[in-house]
């Protein structure tokens, strides 16, 4: 294999929070744990919230030992701003009948709560056999919505991040490590 070059940082970002390899050893304990939680259960969808979620799903997928199908779901919750309204519209809905299914929702980070508290509820009203959520960030001091989640990846501070997946204005989701940009 050839070795894997880490982009060095751009400017407009401060530093290195989550290295990748702190990242890729995360994610697989995670899949090592929902595994084992997971592991006599027959109907298993993974429910990636686009866009931010898509290189979590794809990494903690493959490092699942149990059987599952993959769908995505499409939110929109912040306008054109960074700062969440609360007000989540649905832009995309997910494929699968969730009905009697085990449905865990793969979410990128929890901010003030919204997006993950509508979802839930919206899923809760479709009658899976269970519901539960993963995040790989967890911005604890921004809670607005008290929301319980399942699966945490890291908490972070109150800082805005890029990386793995999570974006600043549709820029920098494919860095392979989280970043703290800097304030704007
Ligand atoms: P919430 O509804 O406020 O919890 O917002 C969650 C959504 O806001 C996430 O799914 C992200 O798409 C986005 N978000 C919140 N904080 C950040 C950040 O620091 N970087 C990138 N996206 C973020
Ligand atoms: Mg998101």
């Amino acid at each position: 294999m050839t070795a894997i070059t880490i982009p060095p940082l751009s400017s407009g970002l401060v530093r290195v929070l989550i290295d990748a390899d702190t990242i890729q050893r995360r994610v697989t304990e995670l899949a090592r744990i929902i595994t084992k939680d997971y592991k006599d259960v027959e109907d298993l969808v993974l429910v990636g919230v686009l866009k931010g979620s898509f290189i979590l799903l794809s990494d903690l997928s493959r490092k699942l030992g149990v059987t599952h199908s993959v769908d995505f779901i499409a939110l929109s919750s912040y306008g054109n701003s960074e700062k969440s309204t609360g007000n989540v519209r649905m832009i995309m809905d997910v494929r699968e009948n969730l009905a009697d299914k085990h449905v865990l929702i793969i979410e990128d980070i929890l901010d003030s709560g919204y997006t993950l508290d509508y979802l839930k509820r919206n899923f809760e009203s479709r009658r899976p056999a269970s519901l539960k959520t993963v995040a790989l960030l967890d911005k604890p001091d921004r809670r607005v919505v008290e929301v319980e989640v399942d699966y945490i990846g890291f908490e972070i501070p109150d800082v805005w991040v890029v990386g793995y997946g999570l974006d600043y204005a549709e820029k920098y989701r494919t860095l392979p490590y989280i970043a703290e940009m800097e304030p704007v």
